[in-house]
């Protein structure tokens, strides 16, 4: 099967006044629809940096990122996140004046399904899918444990059934019952589904259940 994600010869930094941090520095590498990857390595080997370069939030000096075969360099950055994929951020980013629910019906609000009936239903259903309920869904994150948001956080990546879910330590707030389920979750959206998703990870549970085992060291991908 041909590659959803081409990464190809990226490279990134990081200046600040007075240093330059090499986050990144030449990685290559394919993703298929169909598998489940991970990616793990050192605290500060560039893992987060390479995720956020695949979802346009950084855009590489060198190199190139094709999505579908083409590059996302000269697209949208905000349409083309919101057509392909469903990101799970290492801080979760969920927006405190909302709802659980809220949350992750937005992505939806902004894709512009216009029904509310039906972003609420596809909503709840989510929520349920990964283990919140009715009680959850009208608390707002500031109101939810660090492992609800991290629920929360996942449902929303997965609202506007994207082909690719990238997720930056998904499963960290998770006690090993909650994080089995996310990763039954992962693998169904995998091989039931046929989606590509792409994890970074330092739990031996998540690596152990995915198809590929990258690691970063020091801005490299290596196998
Ligand atoms: N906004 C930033 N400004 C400057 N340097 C940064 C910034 N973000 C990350 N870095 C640096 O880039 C390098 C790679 O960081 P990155 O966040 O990609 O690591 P990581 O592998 O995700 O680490 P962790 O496992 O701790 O999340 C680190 O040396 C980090 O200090
Ligand atoms: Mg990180």
């Amino acid at each position: 099967m041909s590659a959803i994600l081409q990464v190809n010869n990226v490279r990134y930094d990081y200046k600040t006044a007075q240093i330059v941090t090499h986050a990144v520095r030449g990685v290559t590498v394919e993703f298929e629809l169909g598998k489940f990857y991970t990616i793990s390595g050192r605290s500060g080997s560039g893992k987060s940096t390479l995720l956020s370069l695949m979802s346009a939030i950084n855009r590489p000096l060198d190199g190139d990122i094709l999505y579908d075969g083409k590059s996302i360099l000269s697209l949208n950055s905000d349409d083309y996140r919101r057509a392909n994929l469903g990101i799970i951020y290492q801080s979760f980013y969920l927006f405190p004046q909302l709802s659980a629910l809220e949350n992750v019906m937005l992505p939806m609000e902004f894709a512009g399904t216009k029904l509310k009936v039906e972003r609420e239903e596809r909503a709840r259903g989510l929520l349920s899918m990964v283990g919140l309920d009715e009680r959850h869904a009208k608390k707002r994150p500031n109101q939810l444990s660090g492992g609800e948001q991290q629920r929360v956080a996942v449902a929303r990546a997965l609202s506007l059934d994207p082909k690719v879910i990238l997720g930056d330590e998904p499963t960290g707030n998770l006690d090993s019952e909650n994080s089995a389920n996310i990763i039954a979750i992962l693998r169904h959206l995998v091989h039931e589904q046929g989606k590509c998703v792409i994890v970074v990870s330092h739990s031996s549970e998540v690596c152990e259940a995915s198809d590929v085992r990258y690691a970063m060291q020091d801005g490299r991908l290596v196998l």
